[in-house]
């Protein structure tokens, strides 16, 4: 029988009780399907740093590399400066990785009230292909003068061309794959003076060698706003790491909570594991009270079988969370109306496995 072998990181507050409804699911999940799933958990958290002045052990890499793929919680907490818990583990993995794209889907599910006037399930649903790897998000910089009155702070931006192709590419190989041939880019080559010059280049380039895909492309500011007024018009939208940051909660905003949305960090070469979170982080103002809502963590680790090559495994998950949130009667966590708790979702879900 075929097994998979995951590393969790379950990480900080509600990343550790959505995390195990994940579980639970995708072992219902591969009973159902018939292959097997091995778990190994690993506790690197802030909790860890606070206890040892580290995120991940010295060989935090070398272990996870050992495994098919990776399901995280969240990471980050108010006892610790962000900067030292995203830059202590999560980019490590994006980078030491090459998980080079951060896919993430914009979809309205049922059931979930949506801010947008008159939209129904399939008025939004598309995809956000986010860089993951350089451009904005980069320790090239400083501060200088410090403590005198031209004191100031600079920071880089990175775009190299092998990074800023081969994101462009698996944007328009997404589109074929998904039998939905647009791209749109997002750019900001009215302000930034090289950088998004130099994108929209590689983006008409790159376009050539996809001549059946339509392309367009719009400034970062009037994008987000068409996210809010016409988010029909998009299949896949492919940004910049600080734009496809912004745009992918921005996406999950629009169709109602960012709690329900998932996020693949995908190496798409499959030379290393990539890693599979919800969009969500660790939610502090809720954590402890087992009210957070789990479907963010179930959907990705829906897009994780995706990913091993087991769409059918993936399918029924989207399909047991699509049809519980249908329901009148569904237990509903508070974000999402109601007053049930993180668990009594999950089984919900996870006993829909397989049912339909
Ligand atoms: P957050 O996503 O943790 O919370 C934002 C708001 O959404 C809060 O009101 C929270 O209660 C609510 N929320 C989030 N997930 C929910 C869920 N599953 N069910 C119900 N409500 C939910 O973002 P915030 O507060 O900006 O960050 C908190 C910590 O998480 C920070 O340390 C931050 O750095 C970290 N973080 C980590 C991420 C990751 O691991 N990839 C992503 C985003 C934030
Ligand atoms: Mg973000």
């Amino acid at each position: 029988m075929k097994s998979y072998d995951i590393a969790v990181i379950p990480g900080d507050g509600i990343g550790t009780e959505v995390m195990p409804e994940a579980l639970s699911v995708l072992e219902r999940t591969a009973d159902v399907c018939g292959f097997g799933m091995k778990f190994r958990n690993y506790d690197w958290s802030c909790e860890t740093w606070l206890k040892t002045g580290k995120m991940m052990p010295d060989d935090g890499m070398s272990q996870l590399s050992q495994h098919d793929s990776i399901l995280l919680g969240a990471v980050g907490f108010p006892s610790v400066p962000d900067h030292i818990s995203l830059w202590g583990l999560l980019i490590p993995i994006r980078r030491e990785f090459h998980q080079y794209v951060n896919l993430r889907p914009v979809r309205l599910l049922p059931g979930i009230p949506c801010p947008l006037a008159n939209k129904k399930p399939g008025d939004i649903d598309f995809w956000i292909v986010r860089e993951n790897c350089e451009g904005e998000y980069s320790q090239i910089g400083g501060v200088f003068g410090e403590g005198t009155p031209s004191e100031g702070a600079m920071q880089t931006a990175v775009f190299t061309r092998y990074g800023t192709d081969r994101i462009l590419r698996y944007a328009f190989e997404y589109a074929r794959k998904l039998g939905r041939p647009h791209v749109t880019s997002a750019t900001k080559s009215n302000g930034l003076f090289h950088s998004m010059p130099y994108w929209d280049s590689r983006f008409e380039d790159i376009s050539k060698d996809y001549p059946e895909v339509r392309t367009d492309q719009y400034h970062i500011d009037i994008l987000a706003a068409r996210f809010v007024m016409s988010p029909e018009r998009f299949d896949v939208v492919v940004g910049s790491n600080l734009f496809g940051d912004i745009l992918s909660d921005l996406g999950p905003g629009v169709t109602g909570t960012i709690a329900v949305a998932p996020s693949a960090n995908i190496n798409p070469e499959r030379k290393y594991p990539s890693m599979f979170e919800p969009v969500h982080g660790s939610a502090p103002d809720i954590a402890g009270q087992f009210i957070a809502n789990p479907i963010g963590q179930i959907w990705a680790a829906s897009m994780m079988m995706e990913h091993l090559g087991e769409p059918e495994a993936a399918k029924l998950i989207m399909k047991a969370i699509e049809t519980v949130l249908d329901r009148p009667d569904t237990p509903r966590t508070p974000d999402i109306g109601g007053t049930a708790g993180t668990r009594e979702l999950g089984a919900a879900i996870r006993d829909q496995i397989g049912k339909d």
